[in-house]
């Protein structure tokens, strides 16, 4: 089982309890259940899955690190100083600021947000400047070194921002179902820029599915989506879930597994799929192509997105055969 659920039980709510109880049924996934002509090259292994499962567990906490530093630069609920934006303090070479730091540990949380926040970095055990100097890390190869963003992307923390493009890609979907799976929902928590705090604390997908399917379970690993949307704490590189669904619906995902994940994942999700159900994400990779077809779970087509008139995104539908 993944450490963070008892990380985060005290800011678990009876139904978030619950649900994280469905995790019992969760079992994990192993090397024989992967195609191992695919697998083997890849490198994984039962050794693999122990190193994966401490990989995922500080990538949790580096994208809890990078909602604590946007959080500490950017909100007004706990400091009267002026917002500063991430980017420009990476670009400028800031140091941690001292005064919202003191003023982030002094304060008493009151909106949910904070209480969040402020969750996370009690569990986290990182001093504030550690959280900083990790985010500006990150900032500084993305923004200003313009590092490549696939492997920076595979490389990089956990995080559950959302992007509002996605809610426009999923409205473009027409598709029939019982039985819905949103994997990784997010939570719009915190944003790298432009952060205020009267951002609604929800997922844009979570609320639009449950607005056309009657069933939509949600799963996730990172503590604070877990705990606010009541998901199902769930690794999609390392488990495998009980449930079968008629759509699995996961998008901003895939772009944080590198081959050997973005296979096990797979892997696992068709295991979950229904006869003729759809799995739809956003990740043109060939290799999503090709594990596809070892899996019995081929591209059935790529639908192009448009936002605003320009070509933004490509959604990935697959076909369970
Ligand atoms: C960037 S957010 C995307 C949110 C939303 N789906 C969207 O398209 O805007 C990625 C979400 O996937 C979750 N996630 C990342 N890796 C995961 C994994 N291995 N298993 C389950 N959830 C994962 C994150 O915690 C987060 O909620």
């Amino acid at each position: 089982m993944i450490k963070i659920v008892s990380d985060f039980t005290p800011l678990m709510t009876r139904r978030s309890l619950i649900a994280s109880l469905c995790l019992a049924a969760n079992s994990d996934l192993t090397v024989d259940l992967l195609p191992q002509s695919l697998a083997t090259p890849l490198g994984i292994n039962g050794a693999w899955f122990d190193a994966q499962r401490k990989r995922q567990q500080l990538r949790i906490a580096q994208g809890s690190a990078e909602h604590i530093a946007y959080y500490l630069l950017q909100s007004k609920s706990f400091s009267s100083e002026p917002a500063i934006d991430p980017t420009q303090a990476a670009h400028q070479k800031l140091p941690c600021p001292s005064t919202r730091s003191s003023d982030f540990l002094a304060a008493t949380p009151k909106d949910p947000r904070h209480k969040l926040i402020r969750n996370l970095y009690d569990n986290l055990n990182w001093p504030l400047d550690r959280c900083y100097a990790h985010t500006l890390r990150f900032l500084e190869a993305k923004e200003l070194n313009q590092a490549p963003l696939e492997p920076l992307y595979q490389e990089r923390g956990l995080s559950s921002d959302t992007s509002p493009e996605s809610l426009t890609a999923l409205s473009t979907l027409n598709l029939p179902a019982k039985r819905v799976l949103l994997a990784g929902p997010g939570l719009d928590l915190t944003r790298r820029e432009k952060f205020t705090d009267d951002i609604p604390l929800k997922s844009h997908q979570l609320d639009h599915l449950k607005s056309l399917y009657t069933q939509v379970d949600a799963i996730d690993i990172r503590p604070e989506v877990i705990a606010h949307l009541h998901a199902t704490p769930h690794d999609l590189t390392t488990q495998i879930l009980p449930a079968k669904y008629d759509l699995i619906v996961a998008t901003n995902l895939f772009v944080y597994l590198n081959e050997a994940e973005l296979l096990c994942a797979l892997t696992g999700l068709t295991r979950s799929l229904n006869p003729g159900a759809k799995l739809v994400h956003n990740d043109t990779r060939f290799a999503a192509k090709v594990f596809g077809e070892a899996l019995d779970i081929p591209v059935e087509k790529y639908q192009p997105v448009s936002l605003g008139g320009r070509k933004w995104d490509r959604l990935v539908i697959h076909q369970k055969l």
